[in-house]
């Protein structure tokens, strides 16, 4: 494990903790809202979704390349119904059979995936043809201005992190990798370095 991924891990919540209260956890709850039965969570990093599982979840598998932040995962939070599975493992390489869950989760983690195409077939041959993808994501901007700064700043940014990209075409590989949208929100992310504030998140399902 490299030095940036155990700083990383050490940074993340403290990072993240004026986005989540200003409303990235009323935006996880809305979001998984929509999980049933059988879930994967891709990059469960510290855990931040757990609380926000419905009742309706069974079983909870978690895949995660980074052992630091597995460890901050308190699986007593989840408020799901079943038992919770955490698994050192990417996303493009995905320890399950084929169509064995019924909902996906990602929240941002397609930004960190090494190939973003690969990730996403990945996701789509391991969840149930009725299945649904729930994601919530940072991404490249509309905006041209911001965009070219995200372009400028993207090599140092993913340099910096390990794995961030800051410019995504997540929307668009989301649709490449054979997906239709149920919902989906463009919204900036609160209390967020402007470069990361444009998000998206949604369910999409196989069309
Ligand atoms: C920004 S954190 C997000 C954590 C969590 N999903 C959340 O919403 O707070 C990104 C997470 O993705 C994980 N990650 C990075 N590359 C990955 C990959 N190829 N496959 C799965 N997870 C990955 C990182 O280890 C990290 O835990």
């Amino acid at each position: 494990m490299s030095l940036r991924q155990k700083l990383g891990a050490a940074l993340y919540d403290a990072m993240m903790k004026k986005p989540e209260r200003a409303g990235l956890r009323s935006w996880r709850r809305e979001l998984l809202e929509h999980a049933r039965g059988d879930v994967l969570e891709i990059g469960i990093g510290s855990g931040a979704n757990l609380p926000h599982y419905p009742d309706e979840v069974g079983r909870l598998i978690a895949v995660d390349p980074n052992p630091e932040m597995i460890r901050r995962i308190d699986i007593d939070s989840f408020a799901g119904q079943g038992p919770v599975e955490i698994v050192e493992g990417y996303a493009h390489q995905l320890p399950l059979a084929d169509d064995c869950v019924d909902t996906v989760v990602s929240t941002l983690v397609l930004c960190s995936v090494r190939d973003i195409a690969e990730a996403l077939a990945e996701i789509r041959r391991v969840m149930s043809p009725k299945g649904r993808f729930l994601f919530l994501e940072h991404v490249a901007s509309h905006k041209p201005k911001v965009r070219r700064w995200q372009d400028r700043i993207d090599p140092l940014w993913h340099w910096c992190t390990g794995d961030c990209h800051m410019n995504r075409q997540t929307r668009e590989a989301i649709e490449e990798a054979g997906f239709c949208f149920e919902t989906l929100q463009r919204e900036p992310m609160p209390k967020t370095p402007s470069l990361l504030r444009p998000a998206i998140r949604g369910v999409a399902v196989p069309c």
